[in-house]
């Protein structure tokens, strides 16, 4: 059996990490794109990586930018990967307000540079494009595939590019690129700034002694979030079928933050309004009120199907939260406590 080469780009993120995960246990030999920065970013897939030098080694890594176009291409041309996956991002909807100009160069602009050097370098690669939920906007729940965009950030713009850079390349060259519209996914690997995690830290910490209130936003919005390590297999499912085609991700449920955060401190014990605090630098020049949905077509077409919905997440990134601050259970969270984590970073490979 031939071995499948894949390449991920936003390998150190939240989802990237998780889809690594899922394409090592699945044979393929991954490819991850790293960017330089002064500290190290690898630590969630350190748990994944051993040393170039071990003949076994399947995860390999490399520096690169998507702002960058130059090194993108070279790197598609020297590893001739059969699945590109697209999941970095400035990925934070909030931050694109400050910096809507980098967001757009990253976040839109760095798709088309991937599509135009898979297309320049004629590489027979599948395509996977992270296009987000956010892209609806201000459009009425429930949203799917025929869903109008409405974006209401500077990201939410970039998505909507992305988007049609994804499809205009389809259409145009006959490629096989897909977009996935993954409404929010969360993880005890998310990102500290997104509000799940933000809750769920607030909440075990609480519990612990070690703060007293947690500074919020927006209450009223309402999200469909599902579990994190469930949406890589929506991904790689889409780029396993006999021909490209869109796809929303999601629950079908949604909840408000209040619920989330009512269900994070229910969770410990603890009555979140004696510790949640509001800050107006939490909100947005514009929101999105409400997200839901409508995975029909994923389940009818790829057969994928969500498990956790936002109650049991919120339980489960709570408890990892709770466990990491247990000195006997110590391990960096988000990891998985059996995995053979590795005491040097793999970046310390690539200098
Ligand atoms: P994440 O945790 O923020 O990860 C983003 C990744 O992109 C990180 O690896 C980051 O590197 C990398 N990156 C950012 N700017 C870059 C640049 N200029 N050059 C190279 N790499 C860069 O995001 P995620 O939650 O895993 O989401 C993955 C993708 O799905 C993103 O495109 C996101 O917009 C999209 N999406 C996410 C959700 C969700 O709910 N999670 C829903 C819909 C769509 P560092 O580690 O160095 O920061
Ligand atoms: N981050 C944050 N921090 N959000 C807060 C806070 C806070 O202190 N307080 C309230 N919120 C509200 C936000 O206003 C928003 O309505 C909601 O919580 C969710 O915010 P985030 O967790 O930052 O996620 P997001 O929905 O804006 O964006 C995420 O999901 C998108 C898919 O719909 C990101 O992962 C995007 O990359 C992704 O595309």
């Amino acid at each position: 059996m031939t071995v499948k080469t894949a390449l991920i780009t936003g390998i150190t993120g939240q989802d990237g990490s998780y889809l690594a995960e899922l394409l090592l246990g699945k044979g393929y030999v991954v490819h991850g794109v790293v960017r330089r920065a002064s500290t190290f970013n690898t630590q969630r897939v350190e748990h994944l990586y051993r040393d170039p030098h071990d003949p076994e080694a399947r995860l390999f890594l490399h520096y690169g930018d998507l702002t960058d176009g130059t090194r993108i291409a070279g790197l598609l041309e020297r590893l001739q990967p059969d699945e590109v996956y697209h999941l970095a991002a400035q990925s934070h909807v909030r931050v694109s307000f400050d910096e809507p100009l980098f967001t757009g160069d990253s976040t839109g602009l760095g798709t088309t540079r991937l599509l135009e050097a898979i297309r320049a370098t004629g590489l027979p690669c599948r395509f996977y494009q992270a296009s987000s939920s956010e892209m609806f906007g201000a459009s009425p729940p429930p949203q799917h595939e025929e869903t109008p965009f409405h974006p209401r950030s500077p990201y939410g713009v970039a998505k909507v590019y992305a988007y049609w850079a994804t499809r205009n390349y389809r259409e145009a060259y006959g490629m096989y690129a897909v977009n996935g519209i993954l409404f929010n996914h969360e993880s005890p690997r998310r990102g500290p700034t997104f509000v799940t995690r933000k809750v769920a830290m607030a909440a075990a910490r609480i519990k612990a002694g070690l703060q007293d209130v947690v500074y919020l936003g927006n209450l009223d919005a309402r999200r469909d979030w599902g579990y994190a390590a469930e949406y890589v297999e929506g991904m790689w499912r889409m780029l396993q079928q006999d021909g490209p085609d869109d796809y929303v991700v999601a629950t079908g449920v949604s909840y408000s933050v209040r619920d989330f955060v009512e269900h994070c401190f229910a969770h410990v014990g603890l009555d979140w309004r004696d510790h949640v605090l509001f800050d107006e630098r939490y909100l947005r020049p514009a929101e999105v009120d409400d997200l839901v949905g409508d995975a029909s077509k994923a389940a009818r077409v790829l057969g994928w199907q969500p498990t956790v919905r936002a109650p049991e997440l919120a339980r489960l990134m709570v408890d990892a939260e709770t466990a990491a601050l247990t000195p006997a259970l110590a391990t960096p969270v988000g990891m998985p406590t059996t995995s053979p984590v590795s005491a040097t970073s793999p970046l310390l490979e690539l200098a």
